[in-house]
């Protein structure tokens, strides 16, 4: 491949504030770089070392990496442990009456929960879980609103070797039925219903929806927690209430000790070709990683009060929410509702309501905030904040100035973190008291990480020039597998011709200094509001549709989501004008949002003939890429079977 260009060229660098650095962990350049060594010298050595000091091992491991059925890699295989007690059991002697959980609800509400509450209702939750005949290995979709109830779901299961898979709450019925068949689950737990912005979601409707759709043999029971009192459809063979099944049991359950490699979650994500791709991860090496980014990234100390803003239908909210937060004790805060609810100020009041010091949000969020506000932190007391980080997606420099600045009071370093479902834990991210910033830069990786840019064939990029971004050793918080579709896994992450680098299926540059510049996807998977879309699947969806005959979905960018769906659409029947394409646009939208949900609606629909294609066949999506940014065309379209389409697809319905 010739080398990307990049066209966004930043220079201003932001050194750490004195006062951070002199506090920070790892503190000064030279700090970050002795534990980069460290790693380049005795690789293994050094994630042994962390392994060992950072979790509690109900048995100790003594081999660190097995790599002889690469690139199926194994850490610490030997070893035997359990997540749960390593997030909640282990701060009992210290910390037993430390608020863990901040939990804020949609209304305003706040109910704050110990370490010793929360291990009471764990165990209570875990035992009504074997009570239903769960136990080690067994797959629970869970299905909730943010809640206390959700953390105590997924530690629930992690305390008796359960695997679980969150389905974020956005996603319809149909994209739950796939996940809950995918991963043969034997359980289901919901809620009622959600509360988001003062409206209420259904929850439950949609698992019972999904349950009809056949291939759910193995569910036995939907556990629902009352959230909304709702009126609710009720099967009494197979519905259980949570406070029911809780109220009877015990408030100790032993852990389940674990090998290192038994799978933790499976978590879905979307990729380029075919169903979502449920990413499966270890329980030792995902914890460490999720320990070290809070210290190294977050520089996490015992007196902060962290919070991230995602969801725990996502990894941000598996690793920064469930997991890393409660290993080191910290306390957090958890968050019902939505950021412009009941205005765009609700973050910041709640920044300075509960004295955050960690704040962790999504550019997209940023953005919109911007929009919707932009003085408005001015009227709040922001001074608990020392440090905010940033993920999903590139952050532009001018949202990174307004964070710094409004926010942060160019005070707080900003931590932009890139990393995906797949690596478990940050990758590239600054540690804030070492590394100086630069705005639009995930800086460079964590200690211990290795990453390069190469070009199609793996060979290494000398100098600034832009190619694939990979990871040059297996990592400890690593994909697994894909959950039973190991060729798939190997395809995907491990092609052949990168001769065994990770192919993050980002492109990227590096700078003179060394610093990672992520360019975007190499593949057709659209970023929408930090979240990852793939193009195929909403075309699957549209071409379900009775009046649908093909359809090509691409990415334009967008202001506030960073990228936008446009849907171009040939239709069984005629192609639509006027009112009538406007109808059947806002007809196959809502469609979108009930077959995958309303994140994966197209946000603007255009008709046409027929698609732009070669003379074989092939459905040329450069040529729709450059006509949805409005683009002239330029380039030669001479292989194209049917110019005059272009015009044709000019004109959008809406
Ligand atoms: O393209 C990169 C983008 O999000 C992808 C991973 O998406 P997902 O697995 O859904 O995880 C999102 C949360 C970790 C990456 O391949 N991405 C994530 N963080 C950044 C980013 N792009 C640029 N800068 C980031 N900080």
């Amino acid at each position: 491949m010739s080398s990307i260009e990049s066209v966004l060229t930043e220079t201003r660098i932001f050194a750490p504030h004195e006062t951070f650095r002199q506090a920070a962990t790892v503190s000064g350049l030279p700090a970050y770089q002795a534990l980069c060594d460290a790693a380049e010298q005795d690789y293994t050595g050094f994630w042994a070392q962390l392994a060992q000091q950072e979790i509690t091992w109900h048995t100790p491991f003594t081999e660190t990496l097995d790599e002889s059925n690469a690139p199926f890699f194994r850490w610490f295989a030997d070893g035997k442990l359990n997540a749960s007690y390593n997030c909640i059991d282990r701060h009992l002697e210290k910390r037993a009456n430390k608020i863990a959980l901040i939990f804020e609800a949609d209304n305003g509400d706040v109910t704050n929960i110990t370490y010793k509450e929360l291990h009471q209702r764990v165990s209570r939750f875990a035992n009504a879980l074997k009570k239903q005949g769960i136990g080690l290995g067994d797959r629970v979709i869970i299905y909730l609103p943010m809640s206390i109830e959700a953390i105590i779901a997924m530690q629930a299961c992690a305390r008796i070797g359960a695997i679980h898979s969150v389905v974020f709450g956005g996603f319809s019925a149909k994209s739950l039925h796939e996940r809950i068949v995918d991963v043969g689950a034997k359980l289901v737990i919901t809620a009622d219903g959600g509360l988001r912005g003062g409206k209420a979601v259904a929850l439950k409707s949609a698992v019972d929806e999904a349950l009809t759709l056949g291939g759910c043999e193995a569910v036995t029971h939907v556990i629902a927690y009352q959230r909304t009192g709702v009126d609710i459809a009720w099967n009494p063979q197979r519905d259980l209430w949570w406070h029911d099944i809780e109220a009877a049991e015990s408030d100790y359950c032993e852990p389940t000790w674990v090998d290192a490699e038994h799978p933790l979650f499976i978590l879905y994500t979307s990729g380029s070709t075919g169903t979502p791709k449920g990413v499966q991860h270890s329980t030792g090496g995902y914890l460490l990683g999720a320990i070290m980014s809070m210290k190294w990234v977050f520089d996490h100390k015992a007196s902060d009060i962290f919070w991230c803003t995602a969801d725990v239908g996502w990894i941000t909210g598996h690793s920064y929410v469930a997991y890393g937060p409660l290993a080191l004790g910290s306390t957090q805060v958890v968050f019902e509702g939505v950021p412009t609810y009941p205005d765009a100020g609700r973050f910041w009041q709640m920044i300075e309501r509960h004295k955050v010091s960690i704040f962790y949000t999504a550019p997209t969020a940023i953005r919109s905030l911007i929009k919707l506000g932009g003085d408005l932190p001015n009227k709040y007391d922001l001074s608990s904040l020392r440090l905010l980080g940033t993920v999903g997606e590139p952050i532009n420099p001018e949202a990174w100035m307004w964070y710094h600045k409004v926010v942060g009071k160019e005070r707080c370093p900003i931590a932009d973190t890139w990393w995906q479902t797949e690596t478990g834990a940050h990758m590239i991210a600054p540690l804030p008291g070492a590394i100086d910033l630069k705005p639009g830069s995930c800086t460079r990786p964590l200690p211990g990480i290795i990453m390069d840019i190469v070009e199609e064939d793996g060979t290494h990029i000398e100098g600034t020039g832009g190619g694939l971004l990979v990871v040059k050793k297996p990592w400890p918080s690593m994909i697994r597998n894909i959950w039973g579709n190991e060729e798939r896994f190997k395809k995907s992450y491990f092609p052949e011709e990168l001769k065994g680098l990770y192919l993050a299926g980002d492109s990227a540059h590096r700078d003179e200094d060394g610093y990672f510049w992520i360019m975007g996807r190499i593949d057709d998977v659209l970023n929408v509001s930090g979240h990852r879309l793939g193009t195929m699947e909403i075309e699957s969806a549209l071409v379900a549709n009775p009046l649908v005959a093909e359809a090509a979905i691409v990415g334009k960018p967008h202001e506030i989501k960073g990228e936008s769906i446009v849907a171009y659409v040939v239709l069984k029947g005629e192609r639509p004008e006027g009112e009538a394409a406007k109808a059947i646009a806002t007809q196959l939208r809502d469609w979108v949002g009930k077959e995958i949900g309303p994140i994966a609606k197209p946000d603007e629909i255009r008709f046409g003939e027929n698609l732009p294609k070669t003379r074989s066949g092939k459905i040329m999506r450069r040529l729709l890429r450059s006509l949805a940014k409005g683009e002239e065309i330029t380039s030669d379209i001479s292989t194209l079977d049917n110019p005059a389409i272009l015009e044709q697809l000019k004109q959008a319905a809406g």
